[in-house]
């Protein structure tokens, strides 16, 4: 780990909204999930880029699950926030809402959680600032992301021994 300074916290939070086009379809007609991953890892990029003021990368995807299929003309949009920091790494969970903007119907479509990790211009990960969980759904957000980061330790362990 390096020392870089840590900067103060910007917003934890973030929302981006985009349209689903053709040229995202995969071979049944539904928006490709390659194409809904790759948004989603800007998505995690950008909310936690933002909330630690460092570069970041993608250390590991969790739990994500597709919950119904994407279809062309949706309007979708992700919500993020940073659930919980280590001392150099950041759990942000997305929630995913489809919007037929012509129906004027939206259902949930994807959740799931990035592991990211602060990098400093040496290459090393460096810490991240505190986040202080504000209301119940930050506090059990919190709780639910440590439980999670139980058992990717116990995961990690299993798989290294
Ligand atoms: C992310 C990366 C820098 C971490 O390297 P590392 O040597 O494990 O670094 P550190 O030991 O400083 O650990 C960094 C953080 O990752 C956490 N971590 C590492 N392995 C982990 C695992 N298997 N499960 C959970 N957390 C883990 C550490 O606990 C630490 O978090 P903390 O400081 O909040 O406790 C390194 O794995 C890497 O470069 N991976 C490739 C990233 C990439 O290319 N992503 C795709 C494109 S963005």
């Amino acid at each position: 780990m390096s020392t870089t300074s840590t900067p103060t916290p910007g917003p934890h939070t973030l929302s981006m909204t985009t349209l689903m086009t053709p040229s995202m379809v995969n071979f049944s007609g539904k928006i490709h999930g390659g194409a809904l991953l790759k948004l989603l890892d800007e998505v995690a990029f950008s909310c936690a880029a933002q909330f630690s003021g460092h570069y970041v990368v993608t250390l590991l995807v969790d739990e994500v699950r597709f919950r119904a299929p994407v279809q062309v003309g949706d309007l979708v949009t992700f919500h993020a926030a940073v659930n919980r920091v280590g001392r150099t790494s950041m759990e942000v969970g997305i929630r995913v809402i489809a919007e037929n903007p012509i129906a004027r119907s939206s259902r949930h479509v994807i959740s799931c959680f990035f592991l990211m990790v602060a990098m400093g211009d040496d290459g090393r990960s460096v810490p991240v600032p505190r986040l202080t969980p504000r209301d119940e759904t930050e506090k059990r957000r919190w709780k639910e992301a440590e439980a999670r980061e139980a058992m990717r330790r116990e995961r990690s362990t299993k798989a290294s021994g």
